[in-house]
Formats: C-alpha cells, sequence, structure tokens
C-alpha cells in the first residue's frame, strides 16, 4: 500500500481547499476522482495541475468498474469522500441526483471500498482509513433555546439534500459495524471561503453586492447558521484521518452562530469598505423574499469532542474569515466569470424569478 490517498469530488468547494492545503504541507500523493458536475472546477487546481503528487481522474463515484481499477492501480491507504450534491434549494427542486450521487454513489464506492480493504495484508487493512464528510443538517432544525448539536443527538434531517447524507452517514455506520472497515465520518457546519459556487449564501451576497443588485434574503432573516472558514474544516478533516478513533464520528463547527441578516449585513459593509463607495451603502440591497419551503430555523455545533481528542480548534474568526472571503471574490473576477457560465445564470433565474 502506497501513501496515497484517494479523494472524491476534490474539484468542488471544500474538496480542492482540502487537496491544496494537504499538498502545500508537503504530504503525500493525492488522486481527485470528481465527474466535475456543475459545481466541479479544475480552475480550483491550476496551481497543483502539474504537481506529481496530483492526478486527477473523470468519473463518478457511481462507476463501480472505474472505482475498482483506480484502487487496484494506486492502492491507497485512505479514502476521503467528499463527492455530493451539495445544495439544499436545488434537493428541493429536484432531488433525483442527490438520491444518485449522496446515497447509491456512496454505497458504491463502500462496496468497492470493502471489496479492496478486504484484499490487503492485515498491517494495511488496520491502517486503511475511510472518511466519510458530512454535514450538520442530518441532526435537523433546533429551537432558540435548544443546547447545540452534539455526536448523540438523534437524526432528524428536514430536505431531501440532508436525508440523502442522513443515509449515506448510516451506511458508512453500518459498514464499519458489519464489516468493520475502518470508517470515521465528520459531520461539519455551513463553510464559507475560497472556490464556494456562488449559489450559496456568503459568495451570492459577496457578488450580488458588488454589482449592487438585490440581495435575496430568505423568510425574516432570522434564521442562524454556524460558520466555519473551509480551511480550518480542512485542518479538522486532516486531524480525524491521522488521529481519530475509528468508527467515531466528531462534529466539527466554528462556534460562530449568525442570524443570516446579520452575515449579509456584515458583507454589505465589507464591500462598502473595499470597492466603489459611491451611492447608497449596499444595505438599502437587501431584500425580503419568500421563505424556503421546510428552512430550518437554526443550527449549532458543539466541536467540543474533536477538541477533546484531536485538540482540534478553528483558527479564524468569522471577522478574519468573512474579510478574507470578501477580498477573495473581489480579487479573482475571472474565476467569477468561469463559473457564472450559462447553467449558473439559468438557476438563478429559476430559482429567485418565482
Ligand atoms: P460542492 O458541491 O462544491 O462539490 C461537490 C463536488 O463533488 C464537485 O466537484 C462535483 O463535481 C463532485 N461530484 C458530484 N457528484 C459526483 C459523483 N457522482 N461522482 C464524482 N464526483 C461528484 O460541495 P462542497 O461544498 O465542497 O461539499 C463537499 C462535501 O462536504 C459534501 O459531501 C457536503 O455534503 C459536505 N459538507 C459541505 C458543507 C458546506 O457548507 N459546503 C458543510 C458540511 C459538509
Ligand atoms: P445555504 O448557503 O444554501 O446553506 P444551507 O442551506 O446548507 O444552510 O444557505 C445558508 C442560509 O442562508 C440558509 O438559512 C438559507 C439562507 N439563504 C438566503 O436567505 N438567501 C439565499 O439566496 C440563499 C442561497 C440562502
Amino acid at each position: 500500500m502506497e501513501h496515497t490517498i484517494l479523494v472524491t469530488g476534490g474539484a468542488g468547494f471544500i474538496g480542492s481547499n482540502f487537496i491544496l492545503q494537504w499538498l502545500r504541507q508537503g504530504a503525500a500523493s493525492i488522486v481527485n476522482l470528481d465527474k466535475l458536475t456543475y459545481a466541479g472546477n479544475l480552475r480550483n487546481l491550476e496551481d497543483v495541475a502539474d504537481d506529481r503528487r496530483y492526478e486527477f481522474v473523470h468519473g463518478d463515484i457511481g462507476d463501480r468498474a472505474l472505482v475498482r481499477s483506480l484502487l487496484q492501480r494506486r492502492a491507497p491507504r485512505a479514502i476521503v469522500h467528499f463527492a455530493a450534491e451539495s445544495h439544499v434549494d436545488r434537493s428541493i427542486r429536484g432531488p433525483d441526483d442527490f438520491i444518485r450521487t449522496n446515497v447509491d454513489g456512496t454505497f458504491a464506492l463502500l462496496e468497492e471500498a470493502r471489496a479492496y480493504w478486504a484484499e490487503l495484508d492485515e498491517h494495511d487493512r488496520s491502517d486503511f482509513r475511510f472518511l466519510h464528510v458530512s454535514t450538520d443538517e442530518v441532526y435537523g432544525s433546533l429551537g432558540r433555546d435548544d443546547p447545540p448539536f452534539s455526536e448523540t443527538t438523534a437524526y432528524a434531517p428536514n430536505s431531501p439534500y440532508a436525508a440523502s447524507k442522513a443515509a449515506s452517514d448510516h451506511l458508512v455506520r453500518a459498514y464499519h459495524h458489519t464489516y468493520g472497515i475502518p470508517a470515521l465520518t465528520t459531520n461539519c457546519s455551513n463553510n464559507y471561503g475560497a472556490f464556494q459556487f456562488p449559489e450559496k449564501l456568503i459568495p451570492l451576497m459577496i457578488l450580488n453586492a458588488r454589482d449592487r443588485k438585490p440581495l435575496p434574503v430568505y423568510g425574516d432573516g432570522q434564521n442562524v447558521r454556524d460558520w466555519l472558514y473551509v480551511e480550518d474544516h480542512c485542518t479538522a478533516i486532516a486531524a480525524v484521518l491521522e488521529r481519530g478513533r475509528v468508527g467515531q464520528t466528531y462534529n466539527v463547527g466554528g462556534w460562530n452562530e449568525k442570524r443570516n441578516l446579520d452575515i449579509v449585513e456584515t458583507i454589505c459593509d465589507l464591500v462598502d469598505e473595499m470597492s466603489s463607495r459611491e451611492g447608497l451603502s449596499r444595505r438599502s440591497l437587501i431584500t425580503f423574499v419568500k421563505d424556503r419551503p421546510g428552512h430550518d430555523r437554526r443550527y449549532a455545533m458543539d466541536a467540543s469532542k474533536i477538541e477533546r481528542e484531536l485538540g482540534w480548534r478553528p483558527v479564524e474568526t468569522l471577522e478574519t474569515g468573512l474579510r478574507k472571503t470578501v477580498r477573495w471574490y473581489l480579487d479573482h473576477d475571472d474565476w467569477v466569470r468561469d463559473v457564472t457560465s450559462g447553467s449558473y445564470r439559468q438557476w438563478i433565474e429559476t430559482h429567485y424569478s418565482s
């Protein structure tokens, strides 16, 4: 077995940040298996495209023959599984792809991982890791005074996206419990940072604010999310991969609960500060729009287990992380123009016109 790790969905937002961070730190090689859906973008990985420690493979995690031959050829010591459909609003409009990739795809990947793992020698078998990257949305919604989600909170997914991730988490758990495959799961709160597709709250608001377009806040804007800077999520995943206890789940969060409206107002102020100040404050662009169906009111993560067991804590505060993120989007107009092409414009038109 080599020291290579197989990353799935590495051309997406979190996966590409993970690969860049991993290779920057001088670690072993990475194979990135990605289908390149609308959310996958090889531009994110331009800096490592010629690195001899990096290989890109274009394909679907559900293509078992491809996954099998890849595992045989590269003999990875771990699989870090990011690949998923990840946007709640899209899952409401069309859940099919979410079931196909998040449930069936994870099942296919687990089956091939199990077959590969069973053939390893004893030492490599105990060293192998399957790390499943999941979300806090599997726990459902919190009331205002409820304690944050912990690893023992009962699952109560409310959107097709959350349900598909919950199903995949259960499969991973069962593959550890039944077959003994050394699996770990991380459940993380909302991420933000460079390379996030501008369908999600923070990049959408930055770009609309930059262009002085309306800022569509769902409902009353009082929904609460717990925000984590993406690079902090990546260090958490690396810590769990190296030191996590097999069979465990780890909640990852930023200890940064914020109402959506507060996030959008902060973004307006940062964009005002960093770009043209002419005209009214960008806060005047905030527009309350029809709420998302079944919109979860509050997410909050208790990340004390990963801190206690693995010594992980986020480095960025929401203030420093948001400032970096706004700067990044304002400085990377070429990337933005690349991803906001036809299919993006079509999504924005369909979703926000109603
Ligand atoms: P993303 O949508 O930006 O990227 C997903 C990537 O997976 C894309 O590159 C896409 O091309 C690829 N992909 C999709 N279907 C595939 C398939 N069938 N086969 C191979 N590749 C496929 O997602 P993200 O925000 O980077 O999220 C990554 C993971 O982290 C997901 O599993 C998500 O559930 C989880 N997560 C995300 C957040 C967040 O705030 N973004 C928070 C917690 C957990
Ligand atoms: P999002 O980035 O889609 O992440 P998630 O639904 O996984 O938490 O949305 C974050 C919050 O922002 C969520 O409460 C919905 C809200 N939101 C808006 O108010 N307007 C928007 O245009 C979008 C995309 C999200």
